[in-house]
């Protein structure tokens, strides 16, 4: 592989599974001979948190050595990548300084493309196959950085009654995006948290499957306990568990997400 691609995990709606799709996806393609940089672009750290032990990553959180300062003092990212107990799984961590990103952002010029110039070093010297970034359930100016410096997005998708409120705004806002980066491209929706014991997935999809040109990743994503477990020990399940049904649909999911955006 040539290029370094870049793929941001964003929806506005809260508790959509953006970060635990992010980080088990990752570990997926690490696993599979991927060589993978993770970015927590979210203040809840999560990201972080499933990959590494909580008081590692308040100790980062509290340092200067996160996302954070990266972008405040505008320096190349290679600086902060850092590795995790997982071959091919590196991560650039977050901090709770990041819910004044948008403030940081403010006075600064071409505020959107932030991001994309501090990572340019990191895509230019072919160390990663992936970057993964997760994003923050908000929609400004520090997720515009975020899809700006994105090849493409995938949008998780809750399989629950208000899952899909707020997605108009979502499209909304990824066509007023592409005016500003237009080779960002919808890789897909993945439905999460479905629980077959209650029929409503199945509206779910329905709903999903009727939006003219947008495509909806086959695998589904169950609900487990086994991927609230391996968050509890700070690891992705696809390691944690390796045998469970959550980990077999993270390497699925990843599995499709490698087709999709190998192709193009
Ligand atoms: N497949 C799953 N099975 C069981 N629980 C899940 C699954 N996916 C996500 N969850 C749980 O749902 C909650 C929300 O997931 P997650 O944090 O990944 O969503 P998010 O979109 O990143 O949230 P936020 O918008 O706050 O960043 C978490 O408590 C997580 O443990
Ligand atoms: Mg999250």
């Amino acid at each position: 592989m040539k290029n370094t691609i870049t793929i941001c995990f964003a929806n506005n709606k809260g508790g959509s599974g953006k970060s635990t799709t992010c980080s088990n996806v990752g570990a997926a393609m690490a696993a599979a001979g991927y060589r993978v940089l993770l970015l927590d672009g979210d203040m809840q750290c999560n990201l972080s948190l499933a990959l590494l032990e909580e008081d590692v990553v308040l100790e980062y959180a509290k340092s200067a050595r996160n996302l954070y300062y990266g972008i405040k003092e505008q320096k190349d990212l290679s600086d902060y990548i850092i590795s995790t107990p997982y071959e091919n799984l590196d991560l650039i961590p977050s901090s709770t300084l990041m819910s004044s990103i948008e403030f940081e952002l403010f006075s600064k010029w071409q505020r959107e493309f932030i991001l994309r110039k501090l990572l340019k070093k990191v895509k230019e010297s072919g160390t990663y196959d992936f970057i993964l970034m997760d994003a923050p359930p908000t929609l400004g100016a520090w997720v515009m950085n975020l899809l700006c410096a994105s090849d493409y997005l995938i949008i998780p998708v809750e399989a629950s009654p208000w899952g899909l409120f707020g997605l108009a705004n979502m499209f909304e806002f990824l066509q007023t995006t592409r005016e500003m980066a237009p080779d960002l491209s919808l890789a897909g929706i993945v439905i999460t948290k479905v629980d077959e014991r209650k029929s409503y997935f199945r509206q779910t999809l329905e709903s999903l499957n009727n939006l003219e040109d947008i495509s909806v990743f086959s695998t589904l994503i169950h609900v487990d306990s086994n991927v609230e477990w391996a968050q509890d020990n700070s690891k992705p399940v696809v390691y944690y568990r390796k045998s469970s049904r959550s980990a077999r649909e993270y390497n699925a999911l990843a599995q499709e997400i490698l087709a999709t955006v190998l192709k193009s």
